[in-house]
């Protein structure tokens, strides 16, 4: 198979997580016989360093070219006193509004071997396995009635959220499609006490629900839900969610895989698809070859996923069980004691020769 791949690496530990994730695909490629071209581009702090602008034309016309686009991480405080729209996140922002996909999917699951990485009790995070959906183009991101504005001699702000019934409705549908491949339930994260947007989110959604006889649907309130995510994640199969909601709760729920490291994503539903680790450019360890590149793999492997790749895909998936199980650790999941700490790229490389030795594995399994 031959695919495009646009490699947009970003600010600071970007770089490195996604050299280690397209060393990864290259292993898949050389295994597969698939033809792989990768084009490396700039985005954000390092596209304004190149260019001024955070997200340059170059960069998005190559994206829009692509079958998908492997991103890293954007943003470093050198760039915090830019406004709103010249900042690295702006670029990000833009990119996605233009690729077009409005549903973004973030797995998260408790690792065996990482159970005492996680600050939670082994015998809450046992077989969790959450689906998180959330809508990635619309709410407070993108509300375009937003500024800073001189009020009394004293400056006031202002961001709204606005979300239409088509939007509430699409990605909703890609929740409970998820839903039917897995274990039939659907919980909707909202806040429809207080908010408008979140009382037509779960009118639209329990419309969209009567679609999908098969699938369990509950309402949590967001506070709550933040709650229940941390005491019992095994009640939950796939979380939908508005924008923000859903990036805050996604963070929290990491520490279910032992790290943010760990998660990786995949935005779905526009022209070209776009994967990313759920971290970002995490400026206080950058360029010291400890960043743990797993979670960048894991959005390479959903790539493959898409790309109907899925021996691929979970051939990946199962080499970073395998680089685990053995007892290889970046330091961020290094909290349990024994295992063998590891960096950025000697855990690109350990995955990479896993991904060998699995396919390896399937070759004698189908030769016999
Ligand atoms: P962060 O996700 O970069 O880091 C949070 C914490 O997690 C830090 O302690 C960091 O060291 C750790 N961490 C994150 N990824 C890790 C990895 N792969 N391995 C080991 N440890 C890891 O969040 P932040 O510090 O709040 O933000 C830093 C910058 O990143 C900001 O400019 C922010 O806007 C940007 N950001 C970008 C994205 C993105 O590009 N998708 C996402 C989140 C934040
Ligand atoms: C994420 C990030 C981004 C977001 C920022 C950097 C624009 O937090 O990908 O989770 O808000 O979506
Ligand atoms: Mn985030």
């Amino acid at each position: 198979m031959k695919l495009r791949i646009a490699v947009l690496p970003g600010d600071g530990i970007g770089p490195e997580v996604t050299e280690q994730a397209v060393r990864v695909l290259r292993e898949v490629a050389n295994i597969h016989g698939h033809n792989f071209q990768f084009g490396e581009y700039v985005i954000g702090g390092a596209a304004i360093a190149a260019t001024k602008s955070p997200l340059p034309e170059e960069t998005l016309d190559a994206c829009l070219a692509a079958d998908a686009v492997l991103l890293g991480a954007v943003g470093l405080p050198g760039f915090d006193h830019l406004s709103s729209e010249q900042r690295p996140e702006a670029g990000l922002l833009m990119l996605r509004r233009a690729l077009g996909g409005f549903a973004n999917l973030r797995p998260i699951t408790s690792h065996p071997a990482l159970a005492a990485a996680s600050p939670l009790r082994a015998e809450i995070i046992s077989h969790a396995d959450i689906l998180f959906v959330r809508e990635l183009l619309g709410g407070l991101s993108f509300g375009e009635l937003r500024g800073i504005i001189s009020q009394n001699g004293s400056s006031a702000a202002f961001n709204t959220m606005r979300y239409s019934a088509t939007e509430i409705e699409r990605v909703a549908r890609v929740a409970f499609a998820a839903a039917m491949k897995r274990r039939c339930k659907v919980t909707s994260v909202d806040k429809a006490n207080v908010l408008e947007t979140s009382q037509l989110w779960r009118q639209t959604v329990a419309h969209i629900a009567a679609d999908y006889p098969e699938v369990e649907l509950e309402h949590l309130y967001v506070d709550a839900a933040a709650m229940h995510i941390i005491m019992n994640p095994t009640r939950f199969d796939v979380v939908l969610t508005e924008n923000l909601f859903g990036d805050i709760l996604s963070d929290e729920a990491a520490v279910i895989s032992g790290s943010l490291g760990m998660l990786g994503s995949a935005t779905v539903g526009g022209k070209v698809n776009l994967y990313e680790p759920v971290h970002g450019s995490a400026p206080d360890i950058a360029g010291r070859g400890v960043a743990n590149p797993l979670g960048a793999m894991a959005s390479a492997a959903m790539l493959l996923r898409s790309a109907a790749l899925e021996p691929e895909a979970e051939d990946v998936e199962a080499a970073i069980e395998s680089a685990l199980n053995f007892g290889y650790r970046t330091r961020d999941i290094a909290r349990d004691t024994g295992g063998q700490l590891v960096s950025t790229a000697e855990m690109g490389q350990l995955v990479a020769e896993a991904v060998a030795e699995i396919a390896d594995m399937r070759y004698a399994y189908h030769a016999v």
